[in-house]
Formats: structure tokens, C-alpha cells, sequence
């Protein structure tokens, strides 16, 4: 049985599966997950990224409807847990479960889980907030293609400015439709920051490619990116 403090971490798909895997990188992620089990034992969920939009438009195109296509996507973020899995090798729980209830079975026999999404009707941003809400994880760490929580979209707008330090509260106001500026979705779904907020979970939003922030987030030091503490 492990009983280390758990921490989740939500790896987007554009990190584990950008355009062309990179398994150097994979290799490198993996050997800095496997060092932090030292101190915590980690569940991951990783997103569908490329993979799972390039399958999900040519289902739509071909005719499927929305229910198939969110179990499409849920595919692709199997897959891509499977290549996070493989870069892993030990103390990883080899298959994908596929619910949070097995999520959590398998964390008590194994020292990193990784899983992709569960159901349709939702993203992986909400599994990885049910995992940590559920598992009561000390915290959550969003790995994303942006190195934080931005007032507008950096890509889009120059004036946009990164947001240090923000409340869970402030998240849901971020991201909840009106509010929301296009394009700031990448960083968390709406209904992932309203479990964040309700479970007040302690939440790190970084990007995921720079693997010392990642690293110096982990070890509960400063690093580039947002920290979202639970409050109002
Ligand atoms: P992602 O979680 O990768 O979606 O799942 P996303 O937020 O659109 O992608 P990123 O974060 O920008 O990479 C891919 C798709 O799989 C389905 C949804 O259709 C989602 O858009 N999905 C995923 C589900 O239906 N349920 C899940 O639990 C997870």
C-alpha cells in the first residue's frame, strides 16, 4: 500500500502528443515524475492533444455525432496515457483505468496512475479536478502550452498580462462564459475551475515543456506560471 501525500497532474495533450512525439522529451518528463515519488505519489491525466482532434474532425466529417465523438476523444487520451506509461517503465500502474473510482484503486498499489478521460460530455481538465477533489490531493499542477493564467490570450492580445498569484474564485471568474476572452480555454474547462473552487484545491498553472518550472513547482518553490489559491 502507498500512503505518500498525493499530488495531480493534469498533462494537456499538447504536451504529451504535440504534433510529432517527442520521446526524448517523454523520456526526460518521465525520469523527473519518477524522482518526485520520492515525496508524493502522483496521478496523472493526460489530454487528447493533436491525436484526438485530428480523429475527432474526420469522424465528424464522416457522420458520427457528438456522444461518438466525445468517446473518440476519450480514445486519444487513452493512447496518449499509454505513450506517458511506456516513457514510465516502473512504479507506474500499466494499464489505463478507466473512471476515477479505478483511478484510485490502482494509486493504492502503485506509486504513479495514469489515466486519460472517462466519460463523454466532458474534457480531461474536469477529470484531472475530479482525481485531485477525490483523492484529496495536496495539489493540482495544470501542464499546459501556456506558462500560466493570463488576464486575455497572450496569442492573441499583446497587452495580456500573466497573472502571478489568483484565487480559485478568481479562476472561475476567468474562465466562466461572459467573463472568458477566446482562447484562454487551453489553460482549464469551466467545469474543472468550479470543482477547483468548491474542493479548494491548490492549483499550479505552468507550461509543461519548461521541465525545471515544473520541477521547482513540485518542490513547493517559485516558478513561472499562476498559482491559484483556494478562497474568494
Ligand atoms: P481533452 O481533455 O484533451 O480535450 O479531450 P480538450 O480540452 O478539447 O483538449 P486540449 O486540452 O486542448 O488538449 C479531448 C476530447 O475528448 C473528449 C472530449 O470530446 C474532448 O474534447 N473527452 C475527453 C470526453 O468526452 N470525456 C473525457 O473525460 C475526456
Amino acid at each position: 500500500m502507498n500512503n505518500q501525500p498525493r499530488v495531480a497532474i493534469n498533462a494537456g495533450g499538447s504536451i504529451i502528443a504535440p504534433d510529432q512525439i517527442d520521446a526524448a522529451f517523454l523520456r526526460q518528463i518521465s525520469d523527473l515524475l519518477i524522482e518526485v515519488t520520492r515525496t508524493y505519489d502522483l496521478l496523472v491525466v493526460v489530454g487528447g492533444g493533436r491525436t484526438a482532434r485530428m480523429y475527432i474532425e474526420a469522424c465528424r466529417e464522416l457522420g458520427a455525432d457528438e456522444n461518438y465523438l466525445d468517446r473518440v476523444g476519450i480514445d486519444a487520451t487513452r493512447l496518449n496515457a499509454r505513450l506517458l506509461i511506456s516513457a514510465l517503465q516502473e512504479k507506474v500502474h500499466r494499464d489505463v483505468p478507466s473512471t476515477v473510482d479505478d483511478a484510485l484503486r490502482a494509486s493504492s498499489e502503485h506509486q504513479i496512475v495514469v489515466m486519460g478521460g472517462t466519460h463523454p460530455g466532458h474534457t480531461t481538465d474536469t477529470v484531472s479536478a475530479m482525481l485531485a477533489e477525490r483523492s484529496g490531493a495536496r495539489e493540482l499542477l495544470i501542464l499546459t502550452n501556456i506558462d500560466g493564467v493570463y488576464t486575455t490570450d497572450p496569442r492573441k492580445d499583446p497587452d495580456a498580462e500573466r497573472l502571478s498569484r489568483i484565487t480559485t474564485s478568481q479562476l472561475v471568474d476567468i474562465v466562466s462564459e461572459g467573463q472568458y476572452k477566446a482562447g484562454s480555454t487551453a489553460v482549464v474547462d469551466p467545469v474543472a475551475a468550479g470543482i477547483i473552487h468548491r474542493a479548494g484545491i491548490l492549483t499550479k498553472v505552468m507550461d509543461g515543456r519548461d521541465l525545471d518550472q515544473v520541477s521547482a513547482a513540485l518542490a513547493g518553490d517559485d516558478f513561472i506560471g499562476t498559482v491559484v489559491a483556494p478562497g474568494d
